[in-house]
């Protein structure tokens, strides 16, 4: 019933690398082009975890908006804002936790596993265990239809269309909701409200989903109804009441397979990582130093790419000619590693020369970002706003 929206957020925990580029933010500039979206800093997301160390969120989170800009995320298309300045996602967070059963939150898989990984921080607060629910905030807050995450995500977003069900179902129903509903059904006139009619039974009874989604569609085209009637016929079909939060999808972002400089995932806890915008000095000399094959012991030693990280990355940046080129003279002892490595270091220069040089301006001059935020979360309280409004009506809070 929402148009599609999509909403994802990035705990400011440190500096993004190339493996973040590839895995997420690649992602994001696609999708701005594709949809309406959000992007925002989940600031509170990580007090959860780094609430003894609160002063790096705070650099964290202007470095992260940075390296977005720097990979292309473009202010003028997407939404960019940084939660703890939308204060409309606490309140939602703590009317949510009014009907949130304790036993959803400590199912989690998240909420057992972090504690174990990060068994050196006492995770055992309030606020840790609320972060499944402080998501479902931001997502809900935005209606988003459409929510970009890793696997590790999933559960979140599965939990947060429960809560939605969950919501709709206590708050939803409205006073003479059924008699409303076939009042609206009326309204659509009398072949499309016999057809509404067979669709939403054939779901009801048979739990045929295709019935579902030609409901849906057709309801899609009314354009006429009032936004209060569609939300009605919305929520009817389902069996539910009133539609007031919307079920996000989660939309699986492919799982990087960016590999760090010595052939493991690329990630801050192997230490071997190229942040977005090291310096070109830097990382000339990360991808010279790397380890390749131990048989290539001399020059005239043949190798075997399958045994070399640098073959890893020549999968990520390199054509097929170079990579033959490179498997060739690797396996006959052709050319030796430097010259290997030459044409990824090329390659991941060229990547990130235009990061390089998008972020120069926004670091010459920091009030940019500043603005970027400022009408970024400007536009996300006024829609947030508008959930809010709903929400607190629903719940009876909406008196003077
Ligand atoms: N939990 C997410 C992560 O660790 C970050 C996040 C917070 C988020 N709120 C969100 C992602 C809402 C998507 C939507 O990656
Ligand atoms: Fe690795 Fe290339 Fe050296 Fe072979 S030639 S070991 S692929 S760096």
């Amino acid at each position: 019933m929402f148009a599609d929206r999509v909403l994802s957020g990035m705990r400011p925990t440190g500096s993004l690398h190339l493996g973040h580029y590839h895995g997420v933010l690649k992602n994001w500039v696609e999708m701005q082009h594709e949809f309406e979206c959000l992007f925002f800093v989940a600031d509170w997301h990580a007090l959860t975890t780094h609430y003894d160390n609160p002063h790096m969120i705070e650099q964290s989170t202007w470095d992260m908006v940075i390296d977005w800009l720097a990979a292309g995320v473009d202010p003028a298309r997407a939404t960019l804002f940084i939660q703890s300045k939308v204060p409309e996602h606490a309140e939602l967070h703590l009317l949510l936790s009014m009907i949130t059963p304790l036993g959803w939150l400590e199912r989690v898989p998240t909420y057992k596993d972090q504690q174990e990984k990060l068994s050196e921080k006492d995770l055992s607060t309030y606020g840790f265990l609320g972060y499944p629910l402080l998501q479902s905030a931001d997502i809900l807050i935005y209606r988003a239809t459409q929510v970009p995450v890793g696997e590790d995500q999933v559960p979140h977003i599965e939990f947060t269309r429960e809560i939605a069900r969950r919501f709709n179902h206590i708050y939803g129903r409205e006073i003479g909701f059924e008699e409303k509903a076939e009042a609206a059904v009326k309204k659509l006139g009398g072949k499309k409200a016999k057809l509404y009619s067979e669709l939403r039974t054939r779901y009801q009874e048979q739990g045929d989903d295709e019935a579902l989604e030609s409901a849906k569609s057709l309801l899609d085209e009314q354009q006429s109804l009032s936004l209060g009637d569609r939300e009605r016929l919305f929520g009817y079909l389902e069996g539910g009441g009133k539609m007031i939060l919307s079920e996000p999808q989660a939309m699986l972002t492919a799982a990087s397979k960016m590999p760090g400089l010595d052939g493991q995932k690329m990630s801050k806890s192997y230490n071997n990582t190229i942040s977005l915008r090291e310096d070109e000095a830097t990382v000339s000399k990360k991808i010279r130093t790397m380890p390749t094959d131990p048989a290539r012991v001399r020059r005239t030693d043949a190798g075997n790419p399958a045994h070399c990280p640098v073959w890893q990355l020549h999968q990520v940046y390199s054509n097929e000619a170079t990579k033959a080129w490179a498997e060739q003279g690797c396996k006959n002892a052709g050319i030796g590693c430097i010259e290997c490595k030459q044409p990824v270091i090329d390659a991941v220069l060229a990547e990130q020369n235009p990061m390089r040089e998008r972020a120069q301006q926004y670091l010459d001059d920091p009030t940019l970002v500043r603005n970027i935020i400022a009408d970024g979360c400007e536009k996300a309280r006024k829609l947030a706003g508008e959930t809010m409004r709903d929400v607190r009506e629903a719940m009876g809070l909406s008196y003077s």
